[in-house]
């Protein structure tokens, strides 16, 4: 199917465009950034750029790293470690492009709210599918992480697709559901949710991820959540209601965690870890968005020790 439609844009094309740079445009080319335009039907115009390592891992890894609000796929490409960990480690990043005036993901919207309901959630998930096809990657080695609108998504993803995904790390955003658009808002600005006003319990949170993808029983990722405490975007109490959320998915006690510990990364950052699947780190005095934290991702996500 791919190949009829590679060769027939190009048959119809080659004489408007000099052949090689058409072939360079299209092509994956690994040890460069990508853009796949065509990776099956996705309800949702969002694109995406892939950097296939050089040296690619047999049945590889895949990490989705999804851009903040005005980002790009190639912004995030370009200001992330990913591309040189992908090298190491041999996995392949997708790194998504919103379709959005502004740039920011619909978590909004009943549909990318909701398993195979439609929306930027479903799209990514079909970036993953179609990734995982032509690469025979390794299935239980799929992962995803992002900043700010990207974290948001990134929880969203862990809520509506748990079946693809074996861990997350979202970096200053939200909890799942937590802009969720009374009038079914296709990317719509929740402020009430930005405030740090939407406010639940565990259980209640748990429960808007358990009706994004009804009546699911499998495993679900393992999560690691950032947020700094001089957020003014997505305002502090954010990071507590994500934790509430995902202590409440694993059945831990959100009011006592397994541990706690101070200077955890690094000086100023403290870690509180809920169990095996579940941790969160709250860095004291970092505004949106907490910086990403390459190396400590690959061992969250496995990659390394
Ligand atoms: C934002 O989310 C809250 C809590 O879910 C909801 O009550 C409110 O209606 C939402 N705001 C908008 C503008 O949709
Ligand atoms: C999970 O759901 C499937 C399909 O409904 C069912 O066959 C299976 O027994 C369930 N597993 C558990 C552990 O409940």
């Amino acid at each position: 199917m791919r190949f009829f439609y590679t060769l027939s844009t190009l048959l119809t094309t080659i004489s408007a465009t000099p052949l090689s740079s058409h072939l360079h445009r299209r092509a994956i080319t690994p040890g460069t950034l990508s853009e796949v335009t065509s990776f099956g039907t996705a309800p949702t115009a969002a694109g995406f750029y892939i950097y296939v390592p050089k040296a690619l891992a047999s049945s590889p890894g895949i990490v989705v790293a999804i851009h903040y609000c005005t980002g790009t796929g190639t912004g995030y490409y370009n200001s992330t470690p990913y591309k040189t960990l992908a090298e190491q480690y041999g996995f392949i990043v997708i790194y998504p492009s919103s379709p959005h005036d502004g740039a920011c993901w619909d978590v909004s919207s009943e549909a990318t709210l909701t398993h195979e309901g439609g929306g930027d959630s479903q799209t990514i998930a079909q970036m993953v599918r179609w990734t995982t096809s032509e690469y025979t990657a390794d299935s239980s080695k799929v992962f995803v992480t992002g900043s700010s609108s990207g974290a948001m998504m990134t929880n969203v993803l862990a809520a509506t697709y748990p079946d693809l995904f074996a861990a997350a790390i979202p970096y200053s955003g939200v909890a799942a559901g937590c802009f969720a658009s009374a009038s079914d808002g296709v990317d719509a600005w929740n402020s009430t949710c930005a405030q740090g006003q939407s406010t639940a319990t565990p259980e209640k949170w748990a429960q808007v991820v358990f009706d994004m993808y009804k009546n699911y029983n499998g495993t679900r990722p393992r999560m690691q959540v950032y947020h700094g405490s001089a957020d003014t975007t997505l305002l502090p109490p954010n990071y507590d209601e994500t934790m509430k959320q995902w202590a409440g998915v694993f059945g831990y006690n959100y009011d006592s965690p397994e541990s706690t510990k101070e200077n955890d990364p690094e000086s100023g950052y403290t870690r509180t870890i809920y169990g095996d699947s579940v941790q969160g780190i709250y860095a004291d005095g970092v505004g949106h968005t907490v910086p990403v934290r390459g190396d400590d991702d690959m061992s969250f996500f496995g990659f390394a020790n």
